[in-house]
């Protein structure tokens, strides 16, 4: 999938999602709505008033999570991203006001939308989680020119085809081989493998 399905799903299906920031170095979180997407990024808004837009002036980068809708967990799919804003101004204020009309509701008149400020989430890192799949899939994506850091568990060259593993993994992503071989998007990181591993075989990168 290209990066801008996410945005897309963001956007337009889950729409509500929490976001944090850091507030004198301590974690707060809000719900907030994303308002448009395009290939560059996502877009929300926040008014000038709230200490969410005192947090987003002191330290612009965030992390957000949000859920589509199913009538429990496993019908459920995750979009979470960690990244960095900017404060675009009053840009795109009337595309947003355009596509989300219950935004007049909230702000009626010309005059109380200039409480608000546009941001835009422009490079980060991000992670879709469906657990609607079996076994589970797992996908991580970059934008705007991060780097895809590398994480989760990775059998290296020590192993030695015990087969241990692969008994106590509860998706059933490992595959057999002369060196075993974790299926990334199928993976919970869940850890299983990596205590059990009597070789030392396993990398964590968490
Ligand atoms: C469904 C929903 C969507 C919301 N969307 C936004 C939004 O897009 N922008 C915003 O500033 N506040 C939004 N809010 C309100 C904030 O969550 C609320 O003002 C919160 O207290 C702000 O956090 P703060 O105290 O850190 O500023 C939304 C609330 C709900 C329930």
């Amino acid at each position: 999938m290209s990066v801008e399905i996410y945005f897309k799903i963001l956007a337009n299906e889950i729409h509500s999602v929490v976001v944090a920031t850091l507030n004198k170095g301590l974690p707060t979180t809000r719900v907030i709505d994303i308002m448009l997407y395009d290939k560059n990024g996502i877009y929300f808004l926040t008014a000038k008033g709230k200490a969410f837009y005192e947090h987003l002036k002191t330290n612009p980068y965030i992390s957000l999570s949000g859920l589509t809708s199913g009538s429990d967990s496993m019908q459920r799919k995750s979009i979470t991203i960690s990244g960095y804003t900017k404060d675009i101004g009053s840009q795109k204020l009337e595309e947003i006001f355009k596509k989300n009309p219950y935004m007049a509701d909230i702000y009626p008149s010309k005059e109380s939308r200039m409480a608000l400020n546009v941001f835009h989430l422009y490079k980060g890192q991000g992670e879709y989680f469906d657990l609607s799949t079996k076994p589970i899939t797992r996908t991580n994506f970059v934008f705007g020119g991060e780097e895809l850091k590398k994480s989760g568990y990775f059998i290296t060259e020590n192993c030695k085809a015990c087969g241990k593993c692969k008994e106590k993994c509860p998706q059933s992503c490992i595959e057999i081989g002369k060196i075993y071989k974790i299926n990334q998007e199928q993976c919970l990181h869940c850890g299983n493998c990596y205590e059990i591993c009597p070789n030392e075989a396993i990398v964590k990168l968490i």
